[in-house]
């Protein structure tokens, strides 16, 4: 074979593909993987990024929000843990993009387009084993934010091990984040019965027994604890579910009924909204339960406890979780899920092995409670017996804060409410001593009979 003429042709076309990057030839494809899951029509970005002409007339905007990383949001800081469904852009694709517009947005030949995507809406891991809806629909009220909890029960027959969950907002347009909370005290339900309309009114949870942190929580023992973190996850726009890996999965008592927070943001738009969520079972035996360790600001009495003086700007409010020093206890993280309310500004969180120096878990330099949600390690990060988790939350009380929602600043304490303030991350863990394969394998034999 003669590579001469071939080899010839490619590098006098070098200069062109890599000099000036078309729209049909590498723009349209970075597009169609990093902004269409948001920008498409009916979705959660205020316009659709489809067709060249979209792209052309944005492009200088899309110049400005690339180069200073606004789009594609993604939260956590690139040099503090790597997590699934990464939506940031790699160097070489936001290059691409700035060259492509400082080059006037040329189109290129069309015939180089990539084939379109399915834009259909359908559950991007198949069919669910449960889906779950909204009894009734809700309508939002128009141009305010809403943050609204719907009681699910799940009619399981069964226990369950949950492997992933997924949600379907009903109205794109309106629902912002969904957060899954589980209630075993049926207080969901009278908060629902006391409330006007479909659902209740609910912000920094749900409401609910200990996990409101409300007061009626006098002293943290394991068990109120593991209430707090007692959540099946959550979704925000653009976020691609994931499974757990293979052999770890969120335990689902048949009995717990899921709390289901829908936050409404404010448009223009109005409408109903009905939303789905779809449920996963574990398909592999399960090994390990993933478990939410909550990292809280405790006091020496062991209560919930934290305080933001009036306008204080970066303060911070700091946790520890010390994992005890008994080999029981070598845990491995294989989520973190950070979380505090409208006053926040960054949040950082780290573990310190014994005898290591600290490794960063996760950071978040510009905290929005917007886009909040779980975070899936690409490698389980270990937390070995006699480590420190430690938490940092960063906050700004003052008026300067456009997030503020108190009119003028007050001191700001722990609770759910949307002047109310929290500092937590849940960290979903695995105990590696844990084995329920024998178990499983007694249930399945036992089914078999
Ligand atoms: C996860 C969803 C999501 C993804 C992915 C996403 N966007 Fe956006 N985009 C939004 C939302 C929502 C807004 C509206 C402003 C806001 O809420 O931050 C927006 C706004 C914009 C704006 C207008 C911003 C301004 O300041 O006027 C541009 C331009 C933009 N996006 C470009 C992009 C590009 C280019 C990509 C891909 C490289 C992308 N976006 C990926 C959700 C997304």
């Amino acid at each position: 074979m003669n590579l001469g003429p071939s080899l010839i042709l490619c590098l006098l076309l070098a200069p062109a593909v890599f000099g000036q990057p078309t729209y049909s030839k590498e723009v349209s494809r970075i597009i169609q993987e990093k902004c269409q899951t948001c920008h498409r029509p009916n979705d959660v970005a205020p316009f659709a990024l489809l067709t060249y002409d979209d792209a052309a007339n944005w492009a200088p905007d899309i110049e400005r929000v690339v180069t200073s990383r606004l789009m594609p949001p993604w939260k956590p800081a690139d040099d503090h843990g790597k997590f699934k469904g990464y939506r940031g852009l790699s160097d070489e694709q936001r290059q691409t993009l700035i060259d492509w517009v400082q080059a006037g947005a040329p189109e290129g030949d069309p015939a180089d387009l990539p084939e379109p995507l399915d834009l259909t809406s359908q559950w991007a891991l198949g069919q669910p084993d449960v889906e779950l809806q909204m009894a009734e629909s809700y309508t939002p009220p128009r141009g305010k934010d809403m943050y609204r909890c719907f009681v699910l029960p799940t009619g399981l027959t069964q226990n369950q091990f949950i492997s992933a969950i997924d949600v379907q907002p009903g109205r794109r347009s309106v629902v912002h984040h969904v957060i899954l909370y589980l209630d075993s005290t049926g207080d969901a339900e009278k908060l629902d019965a006391a409330d006007d309309g479909p659902g209740y009114t609910c912000f920094g949870g749900p409401g609910t027994g200990l996990s409101a942190g409300n007061g009626n929580l006098s002293s943290l023992n394991l068990s109120s604890l593991l209430e707090i973190g007692a959540n099946l996850g959550g979704w925000a726009p653009g976020q691609r579910p994931e499974k757990l890996p293979d052999g770890t999965a969120m335990y689902l008592d048949q009995k717990a009924r899921i709390v289901m927070q829908v936050h409404y943001y404010s448009t223009r738009q109005s409408g109903d909204d009905q939303t789905k969520v779809g449920l996963y079972f574990s398909q592999a035996p399960v090994e390990r339960r993933l478990i939410w360790m909550p990292v809280v600001p405790l006091d020496r009495r062991g209560r919930l406890s934290m305080q933001i003086p009036a306008g204080a700007k970066g303060f911070d409010v700091k946790a520890e979780f010390s994992i005890p020093p008994i080999s029981l206890f070598d845990l491995t993280a294989v989520a973190v899920y950070p979380h505090m309310h409208l006053l926040g500004t960054a949040i950082k969180l780290e573990v310190e092995r014994p005898r290591e120096s600290p490794e960063q878990m996760i950071a978040i330099d510009n905290w929005d409670f917007n886009w909040q949600g779980p975070y899936q390690y690409n490698e389980p990060v270990k937390v070995p017996a006699g480590s420190k988790v430690r938490l940092t939350c960063t906050y700004d009380n003052s008026v300067d804060n456009p997030r503020n929602p108190a009119v003028s600043p007050r001191d700001i304490t722990w609770g759910e409410g949307t002047e109310d303030e929290m500092c937590l991350a849940l960290v979903g863990i695995t105990f590696d001593r844990e084995n329920l394969l024998p178990l499983n394998q007694l249930s399945a034999g036992r089914l078999k009979k």
